[in-house]
Protein backbone atom coordinates (compact mmCIF):
# COMPACT_ATOMS: atom_id res chain seq x y z
CA UNK A 1 0.00 0.00 0.00
CA UNK A 2 1.54 3.73 -0.78
CA UNK A 3 1.39 6.23 1.60
CA UNK A 4 -1.93 7.80 2.11
CA UNK A 5 -2.64 11.45 3.53
CA UNK A 6 -5.26 10.75 6.26
CA UNK A 7 -5.13 14.69 7.09
CA UNK A 8 -3.18 18.03 6.09
CA UNK A 9 0.65 17.07 6.45
CA UNK A 10 -0.16 13.82 7.96
CA UNK A 11 0.71 10.48 5.82
CA UNK A 12 -0.25 6.73 6.87
CA UNK A 13 3.21 5.49 6.33
CA UNK A 14 2.85 2.38 7.69
CA UNK A 15 2.45 -1.62 6.30
CA UNK A 16 -0.15 -3.97 5.63
CA UNK A 17 0.69 -8.18 6.57
CA UNK A 18 -2.45 -9.66 4.76
CA UNK A 19 -1.11 -13.02 5.04
CA UNK A 20 -0.54 -12.86 9.25
CA UNK A 21 -2.42 -16.18 10.58
CA UNK A 22 -2.05 -15.47 14.60
CA UNK A 23 -1.11 -12.81 16.72
CA UNK A 24 1.30 -12.97 19.81
CA UNK A 25 0.87 -17.33 19.08
CA UNK A 26 -2.52 -16.87 20.24
CA UNK A 27 -4.80 -15.10 18.60
CA UNK A 28 -6.12 -15.90 15.21
CA UNK A 29 -6.25 -13.28 12.58
CA UNK A 30 -8.35 -13.80 9.99
CA UNK A 31 -8.14 -10.29 8.10
CA UNK A 32 -4.02 -10.21 8.50
CA UNK A 33 -3.12 -6.95 10.87
CA UNK A 34 -1.38 -3.66 9.81
CA UNK A 35 1.70 -2.39 11.65
CA UNK A 36 0.67 1.76 11.58
CA UNK A 37 3.07 4.38 11.46
CA UNK A 38 2.14 8.23 10.78
CA UNK A 39 4.94 10.39 9.48
CA UNK A 40 3.45 14.60 10.42
CA UNK A 41 5.60 17.23 8.78
CA UNK A 42 5.08 19.79 11.15
CA UNK A 43 6.32 23.98 9.42
CA UNK A 44 9.49 23.07 12.15
CA UNK A 45 9.97 19.91 12.22
CA UNK A 46 9.35 16.08 11.19
CA UNK A 47 7.68 13.50 13.71
CA UNK A 48 7.09 9.99 12.55
CA UNK A 49 5.32 7.90 15.14
CA UNK A 50 5.83 4.32 15.76
CA UNK A 51 7.35 2.24 13.15
CA UNK A 52 6.74 -1.41 12.02
CA UNK A 53 7.30 -5.44 13.21
CA UNK A 54 10.77 -5.54 11.72
CA UNK A 55 10.15 -8.60 8.94
CA UNK A 56 9.13 -5.23 7.15
CA UNK A 57 11.64 -3.29 7.67
CA UNK A 58 12.89 -3.07 4.29
CA UNK A 59 9.22 -1.90 3.05
CA UNK A 60 8.96 0.82 5.56
CA UNK A 61 12.16 1.82 4.61
CA UNK A 62 11.17 1.82 0.76
CA UNK A 63 7.66 4.01 1.57
CA UNK A 64 10.45 6.70 3.39
CA UNK A 65 12.66 6.96 0.35
CA UNK A 66 10.38 6.90 -2.32
CA UNK A 67 8.83 9.85 -0.35
CA UNK A 68 11.78 11.69 -0.29
CA UNK A 69 11.77 11.66 3.47
CA UNK A 70 15.87 12.97 4.16
CA UNK A 71 15.16 14.00 7.57
CA UNK A 72 12.98 12.88 10.71
CA UNK A 73 13.58 14.70 13.62
CA UNK A 74 11.75 12.80 16.42
CA UNK A 75 10.98 9.01 16.13
CA UNK A 76 7.94 9.02 18.90
CA UNK A 77 7.64 5.23 19.97
CA UNK A 78 4.09 5.41 22.20
CA UNK A 79 4.86 1.45 22.86
CA UNK A 80 7.81 -1.02 23.49
CA UNK A 81 5.98 -3.98 21.54
CA UNK A 82 8.15 -5.10 19.13
CA UNK A 83 5.56 -4.83 15.68
CA UNK A 84 5.69 -0.66 16.51
CA UNK A 85 9.29 -0.57 17.60
CA UNK A 86 11.19 -3.51 16.31
CA UNK A 87 12.71 -1.67 13.44
CA UNK A 88 14.31 1.70 15.51
CA UNK A 89 17.10 0.29 15.59
CA UNK A 90 17.61 0.11 12.16
CA UNK A 91 15.81 2.96 11.23
CA UNK A 92 18.36 5.29 12.95
CA UNK A 93 21.07 3.73 10.57
CA UNK A 94 19.30 5.91 7.98
CA UNK A 95 18.10 8.93 9.53
CA UNK A 96 21.05 9.04 12.53
CA UNK A 97 20.00 12.54 13.56
CA UNK A 98 16.70 11.35 14.98
CA UNK A 99 15.86 12.04 18.29
CA UNK A 100 13.78 9.02 20.14
CA UNK A 101 10.73 10.39 21.89
CA UNK A 102 9.21 8.56 24.68
CA UNK A 103 7.73 8.26 28.00
CA UNK A 104 9.32 7.11 30.80
CA UNK A 105 7.55 3.99 30.88
CA UNK A 106 8.54 3.40 27.21
CA UNK A 107 12.06 4.25 27.54
CA UNK A 108 12.77 1.22 30.39
CA UNK A 109 11.11 -1.29 28.57
CA UNK A 110 13.26 -0.68 25.13
CA UNK A 111 16.17 -1.01 27.26
CA UNK A 112 14.92 -4.62 28.32
CA UNK A 113 13.22 -5.66 25.33
CA UNK A 114 15.46 -3.67 22.67
CA UNK A 115 18.44 -2.93 24.95
CA UNK A 116 18.43 0.51 24.01
CA UNK A 117 19.83 2.55 26.35
CA UNK A 118 17.65 5.65 27.81
CA UNK A 119 20.15 7.81 26.86
CA UNK A 120 18.86 8.23 23.40
CA UNK A 121 15.42 9.43 24.60
CA UNK A 122 13.89 12.20 25.17
CA UNK A 123 11.48 11.96 28.00
CA UNK A 124 7.60 13.29 27.56
CA UNK A 125 5.38 12.91 30.30
CA UNK A 126 1.92 12.99 30.76
CA UNK A 127 0.10 16.32 29.49
CA UNK A 128 3.31 17.60 27.93
CA UNK A 129 3.77 18.68 24.35
CA UNK A 130 6.22 18.03 21.31
CA UNK A 131 6.30 20.99 19.83
CA UNK A 132 6.47 20.77 15.69
CA UNK A 133 5.38 23.90 14.13
CA UNK A 134 2.17 24.04 13.45
CA UNK A 135 1.15 20.70 14.54
CA UNK A 136 1.67 19.88 18.32
CA UNK A 137 1.13 16.50 19.82
CA UNK A 138 0.35 16.12 23.54
CA UNK A 139 1.02 12.92 25.40
CA UNK A 140 -1.01 11.00 27.44
CA UNK A 141 -0.32 7.78 29.37
CA UNK A 142 -2.51 4.82 29.35
CA UNK A 143 -0.81 1.72 30.80
CA UNK A 144 -2.20 -1.61 29.80
CA UNK A 145 -3.88 -0.48 27.01
CA UNK A 146 -1.92 -4.00 26.54
CA UNK A 147 1.57 -2.97 28.45
CA UNK A 148 2.47 -1.30 31.02
CA UNK A 149 3.81 1.41 28.87
CA UNK A 150 1.16 2.30 26.06
CA UNK A 151 0.25 6.21 25.27
CA UNK A 152 -1.94 8.25 23.17
CA UNK A 153 -0.71 11.52 21.15
CA UNK A 154 -3.09 14.25 20.48
CA UNK A 155 -2.56 16.38 17.63
CA UNK A 156 -4.22 19.27 18.19
CA UNK A 157 -4.09 21.08 14.77
CA UNK A 158 -5.79 18.03 13.24
CA UNK A 159 -7.38 16.76 15.62
CA UNK A 160 -6.13 13.54 15.67
CA UNK A 161 -5.43 10.75 18.17
CA UNK A 162 -3.02 8.40 17.38
CA UNK A 163 -4.29 6.08 20.16
CA UNK A 164 -1.22 3.46 20.12
CA UNK A 165 -2.79 -0.27 20.67
CA UNK A 166 -6.04 1.18 21.78
CA UNK A 167 -9.10 1.30 18.93
CA UNK A 168 -6.93 -1.12 17.00
CA UNK A 169 -8.31 -4.06 14.76
CA UNK A 170 -6.71 -6.34 13.26
CA UNK A 171 -7.30 -6.09 9.92
CA UNK A 172 -5.11 -5.36 6.43
CA UNK A 173 -6.90 -3.43 4.12
CA UNK A 174 -5.61 -0.89 0.84
CA UNK A 175 -8.19 1.45 2.44
CA UNK A 176 -7.03 3.69 4.97
CA UNK A 177 -9.92 4.81 6.86
CA UNK A 178 -12.59 2.36 8.13
CA UNK A 179 -16.18 1.65 6.86
CA UNK A 180 -19.29 0.74 8.83
CA UNK A 181 -18.40 -2.70 7.32
CA UNK A 182 -19.66 -5.68 9.28
CA UNK A 183 -16.17 -7.61 8.60
CA UNK A 184 -14.52 -4.32 10.39
CA UNK A 185 -16.25 -4.65 13.52
CA UNK A 186 -15.66 -7.73 14.00
CA UNK A 187 -12.17 -7.45 13.88
CA UNK A 188 -11.89 -4.57 16.20
CA UNK A 189 -14.08 -6.77 18.56
CA UNK A 190 -11.94 -10.11 17.87
CA UNK A 191 -9.01 -7.60 19.25
CA UNK A 192 -10.90 -6.09 21.83
CA UNK A 193 -11.71 -9.73 23.41
CA UNK A 194 -7.99 -10.80 23.18
CA UNK A 195 -5.61 -7.31 23.94
CA UNK A 196 -8.07 -5.22 26.09
CA UNK A 197 -10.33 -7.23 27.95
CA UNK A 198 -7.89 -8.39 30.52
CA UNK A 199 -7.96 -4.75 31.45
CA UNK A 200 -11.43 -3.36 30.44
CA UNK A 201 -11.78 -1.58 34.01
CA UNK A 202 -8.85 0.75 32.65
CA UNK A 203 -10.14 0.61 29.08
CA UNK A 204 -13.51 1.82 30.15
CA UNK A 205 -12.03 4.89 31.74
CA UNK A 206 -9.66 5.50 28.46
CA UNK A 207 -12.12 5.52 26.50
CA UNK A 208 -14.48 7.83 28.03
CA UNK A 209 -11.57 9.78 28.41
CA UNK A 210 -11.40 9.85 24.27
CA UNK A 211 -15.15 10.27 24.31
CA UNK A 212 -14.60 13.21 26.28
CA UNK A 213 -11.89 14.24 23.78
CA UNK A 214 -14.22 14.56 20.77
CA UNK A 215 -11.24 13.91 18.60
CA UNK A 216 -11.74 14.48 14.85
CA UNK A 217 -10.42 10.94 13.76
CA UNK A 218 -8.69 8.69 15.63
CA UNK A 219 -5.00 6.71 14.29
CA UNK A 220 -4.65 3.40 15.91
CA UNK A 221 -1.68 1.35 15.38
CA UNK A 222 -3.43 -1.42 13.70
CA UNK A 223 -5.88 -1.75 11.16
CA UNK A 224 -7.81 1.11 9.73
CA UNK A 225 -8.33 4.86 10.61
CA UNK A 226 -11.67 5.71 12.16
CA UNK A 227 -12.52 8.64 10.38
CA UNK A 228 -16.02 8.55 12.20
CA UNK A 229 -14.55 7.93 15.97
CA UNK A 230 -18.16 7.31 17.01
CA UNK A 231 -18.11 3.94 14.73
CA UNK A 232 -15.95 2.47 17.66
CA UNK A 233 -15.97 4.60 20.65
CA UNK A 234 -19.91 3.49 20.65
CA UNK A 235 -18.67 0.11 20.37
CA UNK A 236 -16.16 0.58 23.43
CA UNK A 237 -18.68 1.86 25.57
CA UNK A 238 -20.73 -1.10 25.38
CA UNK A 239 -18.04 -3.72 25.46
CA UNK A 240 -16.65 -2.45 28.81
CA UNK A 241 -19.99 -2.02 30.52
CA UNK A 242 -22.30 -3.77 32.73
CA UNK A 243 -24.40 -4.69 30.36
CA UNK A 244 -24.78 -8.30 29.18
CA UNK A 245 -26.43 -10.04 26.38
CA UNK A 246 -29.03 -12.87 27.07
CA UNK A 247 -26.76 -15.91 25.77
CA UNK A 248 -24.49 -19.05 26.80
CA UNK A 249 -21.39 -19.90 25.28
CA UNK A 250 -21.12 -23.52 25.36
CA UNK A 251 -17.28 -24.34 24.61
CA UNK A 252 -17.16 -27.99 24.03
CA UNK A 253 -15.43 -31.28 23.21
CA UNK A 254 -17.36 -34.62 22.89
CA UNK A 255 -14.86 -37.71 21.87
CA UNK A 256 -17.55 -40.42 22.43
CA UNK A 257 -20.87 -38.80 22.02
CA UNK A 258 -21.69 -38.10 25.96
CA UNK A 259 -20.64 -34.80 25.88
CA UNK A 260 -22.12 -33.80 22.88
CA UNK A 261 -25.79 -35.09 24.02
CA UNK A 262 -25.59 -32.77 27.03
CA UNK A 263 -24.64 -30.13 25.17
CA UNK A 264 -27.51 -30.57 22.59
CA UNK A 265 -29.89 -30.77 25.16
CA UNK A 266 -28.50 -27.62 27.10
CA UNK A 267 -28.71 -25.78 23.88
CA UNK A 268 -32.17 -27.19 23.37
CA UNK A 269 -33.73 -26.07 26.98
CA UNK A 270 -32.45 -22.74 27.07
CA UNK A 271 -33.29 -21.99 24.11
CA UNK A 272 -36.88 -22.61 25.15
CA UNK A 273 -36.33 -20.12 27.68
CA UNK A 274 -35.36 -17.50 24.96
CA UNK A 275 -32.05 -17.52 25.95
CA UNK A 276 -29.49 -17.65 23.38
CA UNK A 277 -26.98 -20.20 23.04
CA UNK A 278 -23.16 -20.25 20.82
CA UNK A 279 -21.74 -23.86 20.85
CA UNK A 280 -18.17 -24.04 20.07
CA UNK A 281 -16.49 -27.21 19.09
CA UNK A 282 -12.81 -27.10 20.28
CA UNK A 283 -12.19 -30.34 18.55
CA UNK A 284 -14.13 -30.68 15.31
CA UNK A 285 -10.63 -30.47 13.00
CA UNK A 286 -6.53 -30.12 13.95
CA UNK A 287 -7.47 -26.22 13.60
CA UNK A 288 -10.67 -25.67 15.67
CA UNK A 289 -9.35 -25.10 19.35
CA UNK A 290 -6.92 -22.09 18.60
CA UNK A 291 -9.60 -20.54 15.91
CA UNK A 292 -12.99 -21.55 17.74
CA UNK A 293 -11.41 -20.44 21.55
CA UNK A 294 -10.98 -17.23 19.44
CA UNK A 295 -14.69 -17.61 19.32
CA UNK A 296 -15.07 -18.00 22.30
CA UNK A 297 -13.27 -15.24 23.56
CA UNK A 298 -15.23 -13.02 21.48
CA UNK A 299 -18.09 -14.00 22.10
CA UNK A 300 -17.72 -13.46 25.79
CA UNK A 301 -17.19 -9.83 25.49
CA UNK A 302 -21.04 -9.46 26.03
CA UNK A 303 -22.65 -13.21 27.11
CA UNK A 304 -24.26 -13.42 29.87
CA UNK A 305 -22.54 -16.89 30.54
CA UNK A 306 -19.82 -19.90 29.84
CA UNK A 307 -20.17 -23.37 30.27
CA UNK A 308 -17.79 -25.87 29.58
CA UNK A 309 -19.09 -29.00 28.27
CA UNK A 310 -16.79 -31.39 27.95
CA UNK A 311 -15.20 -35.22 29.20
CA UNK A 312 -12.48 -36.81 31.26
CA UNK A 313 -9.55 -38.07 29.90
CA UNK A 314 -7.02 -39.63 32.23
CA UNK A 315 -8.81 -38.18 34.84
CA UNK A 316 -8.83 -34.53 33.94
CA UNK A 317 -10.34 -32.46 31.77
CA UNK A 318 -9.52 -33.04 28.27
CA UNK A 319 -7.01 -30.71 27.03
CA UNK A 320 -8.71 -29.26 24.52
CA UNK A 321 -11.47 -27.59 27.21
CA UNK A 322 -8.53 -27.14 29.30
CA UNK A 323 -6.09 -25.02 26.84
CA UNK A 324 -9.62 -23.24 26.33
CA UNK A 325 -10.51 -22.10 30.35
CA UNK A 326 -7.14 -21.29 30.92
CA UNK A 327 -7.00 -18.82 27.90
CA UNK A 328 -10.59 -17.55 29.06
CA UNK A 329 -9.15 -17.21 32.79
CA UNK A 330 -6.10 -15.21 31.22
CA UNK A 331 -8.19 -12.83 29.79
CA UNK A 332 -10.86 -12.35 32.23
CA UNK A 333 -13.83 -11.61 30.50
CA UNK A 334 -16.94 -9.60 32.68
CA UNK A 335 -19.42 -12.75 31.96
CA UNK A 336 -21.29 -13.65 35.02
CA UNK A 337 -21.86 -16.92 35.50
CA UNK A 338 -19.53 -19.72 34.43
CA UNK A 339 -19.93 -23.61 34.78
CA UNK A 340 -18.44 -27.39 34.13
CA UNK A 341 -20.42 -30.38 32.68
CA UNK A 342 -19.70 -33.55 31.16
CA UNK A 343 -18.57 -37.01 31.61
CA UNK A 344 -16.47 -39.18 32.67
CA UNK A 345 -15.84 -42.90 31.88
CA UNK A 346 -15.16 -44.59 35.35
CA UNK A 347 -13.50 -41.98 37.51
CA UNK A 348 -12.77 -38.18 37.47
CA UNK A 349 -11.08 -34.81 38.88
CA UNK A 350 -12.30 -32.67 36.14
CA UNK A 351 -14.24 -30.42 38.75
CA UNK A 352 -10.99 -29.50 40.83
CA UNK A 353 -9.07 -28.87 37.80
CA UNK A 354 -11.30 -26.79 36.20
CA UNK A 355 -11.86 -24.58 39.18
CA UNK A 356 -8.33 -24.45 39.87
CA UNK A 357 -7.76 -23.10 35.88
CA UNK A 358 -10.77 -20.68 35.90
CA UNK A 359 -9.53 -19.82 39.88
CA UNK A 360 -8.64 -16.04 38.39
CA UNK A 361 -12.65 -15.46 37.70
CA UNK A 362 -13.36 -14.18 40.99
CA UNK A 363 -15.86 -11.87 39.71
CA UNK A 364 -17.87 -14.69 38.13
CA UNK A 365 -20.59 -16.81 39.83
CA UNK A 366 -19.78 -20.21 39.74
CA UNK A 367 -22.52 -22.99 39.20
CA UNK A 368 -22.98 -26.05 40.13
CA UNK A 369 -20.84 -28.93 38.26
CA UNK A 370 -23.15 -31.62 36.51
CA UNK A 371 -20.94 -35.25 35.64
CA UNK A 372 -22.46 -37.93 34.43
CA UNK A 373 -21.06 -41.56 34.22
CA UNK A 374 -20.47 -42.80 30.54
CA UNK A 375 -23.86 -41.72 27.89
CA UNK A 376 -26.14 -39.91 29.83
CA UNK A 377 -29.61 -41.31 30.82
CA UNK A 378 -33.07 -40.15 30.01
CA UNK A 379 -32.91 -39.82 34.36
CA UNK A 380 -29.69 -37.50 33.40
CA UNK A 381 -31.07 -35.45 30.52
CA UNK A 382 -33.84 -34.19 32.97
CA UNK A 383 -31.01 -33.10 35.50
CA UNK A 384 -29.65 -30.90 32.45
CA UNK A 385 -33.36 -29.61 32.22
CA UNK A 386 -33.46 -28.55 35.84
CA UNK A 387 -29.31 -27.37 35.35
CA UNK A 388 -30.68 -25.34 32.37
CA UNK A 389 -33.74 -23.85 33.90
CA UNK A 390 -32.16 -22.69 37.14
CA UNK A 391 -28.71 -20.74 34.78
CA UNK A 392 -31.93 -19.22 32.48
CA UNK A 393 -33.86 -18.17 36.16
CA UNK A 394 -30.17 -16.48 37.10
CA UNK A 395 -29.69 -14.52 33.69
CA UNK A 396 -33.15 -13.55 33.45
CA UNK A 397 -33.04 -12.12 37.40
CA UNK A 398 -29.98 -9.69 36.20
CA UNK A 399 -32.50 -7.69 35.33
CA UNK A 400 -32.98 -4.56 33.00
CA UNK A 401 -30.07 -2.33 33.38
CA UNK A 402 -27.97 -5.57 32.96
CA UNK A 403 -29.30 -7.46 29.95
FE1 LIG B 1 0.38 -3.94 18.63
FE2 LIG B 1 0.88 -4.31 22.01
O1 LIG B 1 1.39 -4.19 20.21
Amino acid sequence: MPALAISENILCVGVQHPDRKMFDCLMPTPFGTSYNSYLISGTQKTALIDTVDPDFFEVFLRKLKNLEIKKIDYIVLLHTEQDHSGSVVQLLKYYPDARLVATSNVIKLMKTHLHISSEQFTVIEEGEVLDLGEHSLVFHKIPFAHWPDNTMAYDKKSGILFSSDLFGSHYASDRVFATDSHEIKDAARAYYAEIMMPFSPQVRKYTEMVVSMAPAMIASAHGPVWNDPSLILKKYLKWTGVQVNKTVVIPYVSMHGSSNVIMERLTWRLARRGVSVLCRNLGADPESLVVQTGHVLNDLVTAAAVVFAIPTVLGGPHPAGAYCAMVVNALRPQTRFIGLVGSYGWGTKIEEIFVSLTSGMKKTHRLETLLFEGLPTEEDLLKVDEYADSLADKILALGEDLL
